[in-house]
């Protein structure tokens, strides 16, 4: 088989999306690093990943926490990128809104892991993607970002910061040759929504995975996944807050 000519990191290699998104990378041809915490798991999806489509594929460990591994983490993912290294961002974390308000060091680690450990990790590799002339950013927003709810507005609030860091992220990048999509996600059937009552829209991971993938070869900035979010979030955002104050969302 040809060498790969583009290898994508998925940091959360370890998370439903990211495992259903990695295999359609590899479907594709593609060499995957997948990145997280449990590395003996991640070996094992490795090995699939290898023997189902025939092309390399690495675990790595990562921690969106451990900050001062990233520069690190950034240079060995350069080392064993084949062809143009893309990223998949791809780890989350969304304790409930009640177990925040309990406990604030659980409310400080989802805002450590959203947004600081992912502008940290995206900010070490940068010069990664600069050097080597551009590369695909895509990111795992959410719907939560655009309204914030009673229900998850920390959670929101996340999200809604990465996306104006992923925003300055694309404008800065982007005379490298660095093209940032940010996938504005609706509920996906996985761990993260497990918990909560059946939710409209549901996706799929292996749909949601299949779309995100689409996406990722040819849009820019933001995209809603799936679609049917983008009518329903701008009829969201357009109640007026007197009536959406009632709602119990
Ligand atoms: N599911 C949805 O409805 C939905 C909707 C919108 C956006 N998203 C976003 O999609 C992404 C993937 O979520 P998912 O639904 O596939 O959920 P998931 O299966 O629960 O995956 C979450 C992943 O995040 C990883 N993670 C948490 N903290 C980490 C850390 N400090 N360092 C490295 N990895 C860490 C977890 O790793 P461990 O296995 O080591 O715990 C896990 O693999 C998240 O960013 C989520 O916010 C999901």
């Amino acid at each position: 088989m040809a060498a790969p000519t583009e290898t994508w990191l998925v940091l959360g290699g370890g998370s439903t999306i990211g495992r259903a998104f990695a295999q359609r990378a590899a479907a594709a041809g593609a060499a995957v690093l997948v990145a997280g915490r449990d590395v003996a798991e991640l070996e094992r999806s490795a090995a699939d990943l290898r023997l189902r489509h025939g092309v390399p594929a690495s675990a790595m460990l990562f921690d969106a926490l451990d900050l001062a591994s990233h520069r690190g983490f950034a240079r060995a993912c350069a080392a064993l990128a084949q062809g143009q290294l893309n990223l998949l961002l791809a780890f989350g974390s969304m304790p409930s809104q009640a177990e925040c308000d309990a406990e604030p060091g659980v409310a400080r680690r989802m805002v450590e892991t959203n947004v600081t450990g992912a502008a940290s990790v995206l900010t070490a590799l940068a010069p990664v993607l600069r050097v080597q002339g551009g590369g695909v950013v895509v990111a795992l927003g959410s719907v939560a970002g655009e309204r914030g709810r009673p229900r998850n507005h920390l959670y929101g609030a996340t999200k809604a910061a990465l996306a104006v860091f992923l925003q300055g992220y694309a404008a800065r990048h982007a005379r490298h040759g660095v093209r940032v999509l940010n996938i504005l996600a609706g509920p996906v059937d996985t761990a993260l929504t497990w918990p909560l009552p059946k939710l409209p829209f549901m996706a799929s991971p292996d749909d949601f995975a299949a779309g995100a993938w689409r996406l990722a070869r040819q849009r820019s900035g933001q995209a809603h996944l799936p679609g049917i979010w983008a009518p329903v979030m701008a009829a969201i955002r357009a109640v007026p807050d007197r009536v959406f104050n009632r709602l119990d969302l």
